[in-house]
């Protein structure tokens, strides 16, 4: 039996990255029947970024939305907001006390933003350690994220085990765990998909609204007529991840024959998402019109996620004599 947790900021709707990377990946292993799971949505990581109120619920209430929609069982799983457990608040204060100011200050979250200093934020520079203790704070043995969070991860473990230097064994130890085949998913500009750089496919927008976002991926200029290669193609490598076999197998077939343009290839993406996701997208809009029953889903897993922090910060504060 493992404990498998993971998060994800309600800095937007959710996109094809964070869904393949994050999403889609946790609810596979959560579903297993070998496991327990934890998973939230990190509302207090997204006010490092975001500074209004309605905004902030909106996001929640879309991350949540695609949370639901891809399927995860809110029987099994511990699905909660992390705001509603502010226990973490307090672990986190906790840790910082035994995390050296320098390693934070390697944290990829804040050395990419360092040369725009004043800018920046308390909360972005401590950010690692709020997110050691979401996960920390229940036990979790695995935690499923895409690649740019490994560090984080890492430095979980690290300041775990300075606690434990100190204080004696009182954390279990994480392990990030890693999908191979969706751990980097280019966006429309072939590099890293992310809300930040505007290079995001959303799967929710309407149907002419998507379509607009597919045919803007970045190709070359290669004339319609002449062969082209697919394994340099952006909007391939986003067909790949998402078509069988035998769809991948034609589409190379096409690209390597020739008198197939890139605009029938964006097309040919763009339907694959539509009947791939089209139950999703229909889910998508049911929860995002009922955010009453959100919030009656949140609320529930917000009681057990409790419970268990509390008996977990018990365990932190009588080992730091409190
Ligand atoms: P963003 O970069 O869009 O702000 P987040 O940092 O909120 O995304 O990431 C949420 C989760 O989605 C993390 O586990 C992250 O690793 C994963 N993720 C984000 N972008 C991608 C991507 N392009 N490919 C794979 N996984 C991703
Ligand atoms: N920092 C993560 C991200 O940007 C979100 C997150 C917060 C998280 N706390 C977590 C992920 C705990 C995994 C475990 O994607």
């Amino acid at each position: 039996m493992a404990r498998i947790l993971t998060g994800i900021q309600s800095t937007g709707t959710p996109h094809l990255g964070n869904i393949l990377g994050a999403i889609m990946p946790a609810i596979k292993i959560s579903n297993n029947n070998m496991n327990d799971s934890f998973l939230f949505i990190a509302d207090l990581h997204s006010l490092t970024q975001i500074k209004n109120p309605e905004k902030l619920r909106v996001n929640t209430l879309s991350t949540a939305a695609t949370w639901l929609a891809f399927g995860i069982d809110t029987n099994k799983s511990v699905f909660y907001k992390q705001s509603d457990v502010p226990q973490a608040t307090e672990l986190a204060w906790y840790l910082s006390c035994f995390f050296p100011f320098s390693r934070l200050e390697l944290a990829h979250s804040f050395k990419d933003k360092s040369n725009r200093l004043d800018d920046i934020n308390g909360g972005l520079f401590s950010y690692p350690m709020l997110m050691a203790a979401d996960i920390l704070l229940y036990d979790a043995n695995i935690v499923p994220v895409g690649k740019d969070q490994l560090q984080h991860i890492e430095m979980t473990r690290n300041v775990a085990s300075r606690f434990h230097a100190k204080m004696g064994e009182t954390f279990i130890m994480p392990e990030a765990r890693v999908e191979e085949s969706t751990k980097l998913i280019p966006g429309t500009d072939g590099e890293k998909m992310s809300k930040s750089k505007n290079n995001v496919i959303d799967i929710f927008l309407d149907d002419k609204a998507l379509k607009k976002q597919i045919m803007s991926i970045k190709t070359d200029s290669t004339p319609m007529e002449s062969p082209k290669d697919w394994s340099r193609c952006n909007c391939f490598a986003l067909y790949e991840i998402l078509a069988s076999d035998d769809q991948v197998n034609l589409m190379k077939i096409n690209y390597s024959n020739g008198n197939y343009g890139y605009g029938h290839a964006k097309q040919a993406l763009y339907e694959l998402v539509m009947t791939k996701f089209s139950k999703q997208r229909e889910l998508y809009s049911y929860y995002m019109s009922n955010p009453d029953e959100i919030d009656k889903i949140l609320a529930i897993g917000a009681e057990k996620a409790t419970t268990i922090a509390n008996n977990v910060l018990s365990r932190v504060k009588s080992k730091l004599g409190y």
